[in-house]
Formats: structure tokens, C-alpha cells, sequence
């Protein structure tokens, strides 16, 4: 497939108008991706808004079939059936996908990537290229430089999702329902399946009957191993969503081949890439979504030994992460930028 050669594409967003479009535009305009034309595509909703990018003010339109005429890179966040329906037509343009939806991440012909892990992975593309779950990328990014000195065997990850990881619609519901339930009003859930203020419950997405994990619970397990290219390696997610507006936390326990102290991984955390360590115990200062909200480093904190683990093999560690930038923008942008060289 044309990876090569690509110094100036034009580049289209679909989905623009969505929590994780608009976040694609700041990315795309931060870090000066060297694209000669950007394109803007939503629903026919948004047709006739327009985006600013580079100060200039770009059309929003209609996505058809033909909306990929001379596209480098296409840029995917409109959800699996449009990513499924519209993939292939910007693939017969000529146009590289980098999709943000579940829909093609576990087709074996599909890289699942995450650069700081598998970006070697990216060439080896056929046309698309899939961005990881959020809560996989969060929680999973900061692992992997343990991993390649002590290999982990057994994975566990508890999140604390975001509303913004539900999009657009869910960030406004648990503004709207908490302003309703601090002035006393009943507030009707359009999103989410339960009341969002003030109240924690688990992921909404559907339960396998078989394994009793819910959707969420079963891509961070399966994505996790397909990234690490590790089928035996041991994960188990309990995913759960939290009334907070923007960024995801994760705890993490993991349990390594060899002993391991909470030291030596400080130690390599701090200089891993996309990671940030916050981990003060002195003055209980550790990952939280308010300080990692708007930017692009996984903050990683409370690195202990897991004391259920008598082996000392074992560590718990708390993340916290922006999942519209690291789970979701900024990493398709830096898959685009690997497109480049
Ligand atoms: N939010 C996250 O943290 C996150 C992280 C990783 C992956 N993802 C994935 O990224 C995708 C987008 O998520 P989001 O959170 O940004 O959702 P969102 O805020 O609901 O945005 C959805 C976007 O899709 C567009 N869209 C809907 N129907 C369309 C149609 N028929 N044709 C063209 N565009 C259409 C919407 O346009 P209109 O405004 O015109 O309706 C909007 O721009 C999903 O697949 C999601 O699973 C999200």
C-alpha cells in the first residue's frame, strides 16, 4: 500500500464534529502535521458548520461515497457502521485509514497500534490501520517497558471512565444531569442507561451471557494481547464509568515472570515514552483527571508492591490519562506522522 511517500496529503477527518474530531483538529494543528488540505466530513446534521484550523475556517460536510476523491490519510471517528461502511470506499481512493472505532481492530490483516509499543507494525498495513480501545491505550502504554525487561504473565486493570469517552453527547448529559440534581430537578438519562451525577456504575456496554465481561471489559483483554502480541498473557478488566468529564484513570496490577521491586519500575517509568511520573507520596500527589485533562503524557502514581503477590513479582500502580488526546487524536496522529517518513 502507498505508505511512502506521503509529504503533504491532503487529510480528511470523519467525524469532525465529534469529541474526538475536534480534539484530531487540535492534534493535527499542534504538532504542524505537514498536510497540504484538511477536510472536514460529519453527518448531514452538521453540514454548513465550519471548524477553525490554522486560524482559517473550514467547511463541515455531508460524508458520501465520493468524499475521498485525492484524500493521503483519512481520519475515522464517526463510529464502527460508518467506519465499516465508508473504510472501503476511501481505501478505492487511494486513501490510507486510520480508524478510531472497535470495528476492524481484531481482523487479522488490520495493525492495532500503539507507537510507543508496535509501530513497526504500521508498515505492514493494508490499507487501514486501527487505534486501540481508550481505556487499552491508557492503561497498557505505560506497562509496556516492563514488559520488554520482565516479562508481564497476569494482568489486572480496573478503569474510571470519563464521560468524554462516550463522546460529544455523554460530556453535555453529565453537565445537564448534575446542574439538574443540584437544583433539585428530575433529569431524564438520554446516554447513559443510569443517572450519571454523582453516581458510579458499571460500563454500558452489552454483557457476553458466556463470560459475563462486558464489551469494554473484553477489548481491553484481547486488544491488550493482540498489541503486545502475547496470546497468553493473563488480563482481566473490571471497566466502570465515573462522573467525571474528561480523562480516564485505570488501577493497574500486574504480576511479572521474575520478582520485581516498586523501585525499579519508578525507575523505568521515568524515562518511558508518553509517560509522566506523579508519584509524591509525601504529599498524597498521584495521577488525577483534572491534571491530566488536555494534555498528551499517561500520568502514573502510587507504584507499590502488590502485597497479595508474596513472590514479589507483582505490582499495583494507578494511571491517569486524557483519552480524547493519548486514547484516541493524538494517537491516529502520531500513526499519520509514522505514514510520513
Ligand atoms: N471518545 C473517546 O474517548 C474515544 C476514544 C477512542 C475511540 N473512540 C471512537 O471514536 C469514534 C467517535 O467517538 P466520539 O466520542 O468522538 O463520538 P461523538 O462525539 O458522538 O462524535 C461522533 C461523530 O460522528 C459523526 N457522525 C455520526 N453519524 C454520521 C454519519 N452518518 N456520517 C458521517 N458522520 C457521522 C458525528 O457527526 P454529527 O455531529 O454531524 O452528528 C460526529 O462528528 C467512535 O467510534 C468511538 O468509539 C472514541
Amino acid at each position: 500500500m502507498p505508505s511512502k511517500g506521503l509529504s503533504s496529503p491532503v487529510v480528511a477527518i470523519v467525524g469532525a464534529t465529534g469529541a474526538v474530531g475536534v480534539e484530531l483538529l487540535h492534534c493535527l494543528e499542534q504538532r504542524r502535521f505537514p498536510l497540504s488540505e484538511l477536510k472536514l466530513f460529519a453527518s448531514a446534521r452538521s453540514a454548513g458548520k465550519s471548524l477553525e484550523f490554522r486560524g482559517v475556517s473550514l467547511p463541515v460536510r455531508e460524508l458520501n461515497e465520493s468524499s475521498f476523491d485525492g484524500v493521503g490519510i483519512a481520519l475515522f471517528c464517526a463510529g464502527g457502521s460508518i467506519s465499516k461502511r465508508f473504510a472501503p470506499a476511501a481505501m478505492r481512493s487511494g486513501a490510507i485509514v486510520v480508524d478510531n472505532s472497535s470495528a476492524f481492530r481484531m481482523d487479522a490483516g488490520v495493525p492495532l497500534v500503539i507507537p510507543e509499543i508496535n509501530a513497526d507494525a504500521i508498515d505492514t498495513h493494508a490499507g487501514i490501520i486501527a487505534n486501540p480501545n481508550c481505556s487499552a491505550i491508557m492503561s497498557i502504554t505505560p506497562l509496556w517497558p516492563i514488559y520488554c525487561t520482565n516479562k508481564i504473565r497476569r494482568l489486572i486493570i480496573s478503569t474510571y471512565q470519563a464521560a468524554s469517552g462516550a463522546g460529544a453527547a455523554a460530556m453535555e448529559e453529565l453537565r445537564d444531569s448534575t446542574r439538574a440534581y443540584l437544583e433539585g430537578r428530575s433529569f431524564e438519562p438520554k446516554v447513559f442507561p443510569h443517572p450519571y451525577a454523582f453516581n458510579v456504575f458499571s460500563h454500558d456496554t452489552k454483557i457476553d451471557p458466556m463470560t459475563g465481561y462486558n464489551e469494554e471489559e473484553t477489548k481491553v483483554r484481547n486488544e491488550t494481547r493482540k498489541i503486545f502480541g502475547d496470546l497468553d498473557l493473563a488480563v482481566a478488566a473490571t471497566c466502570v464509568r465515573v462522573p467525571v468529564l474528561r480523562a480516564h484513570c485505570a488501577a493497574v496490577n500486574f504480576e511479572c515472570a521474575r520478582p520485581i521491586a516498586a523501585a525499579e519500575v519508578r525507575e523505568i517509568l521515568s524515562h518511558a515514552p508518553g509517560v509522566r511520573l506523579v508519584d509524591d507520596a509525601e504529599r498524597n500527589y498521584f495521577p488525577m483527571p483534572v491534571d491530566a485533562s488536555g494534555g498528551d503524557e499517561i500520568l502514573v502514581g502510587r507504584i507499590r508492591q502488590d502485597l497479595s503477590d508474596p513472590s514479589g513479582r507483582s505490582i499495583a500502580l494507578f494511571a491517569a490519562g486524557d483519552q480524547l488526546r493519548k486514547g484516541a487524536a493524538l494517537n491516529a496522529v502520531q500513526i499519520a506522522e509514522r505514514l510520513l517518513s
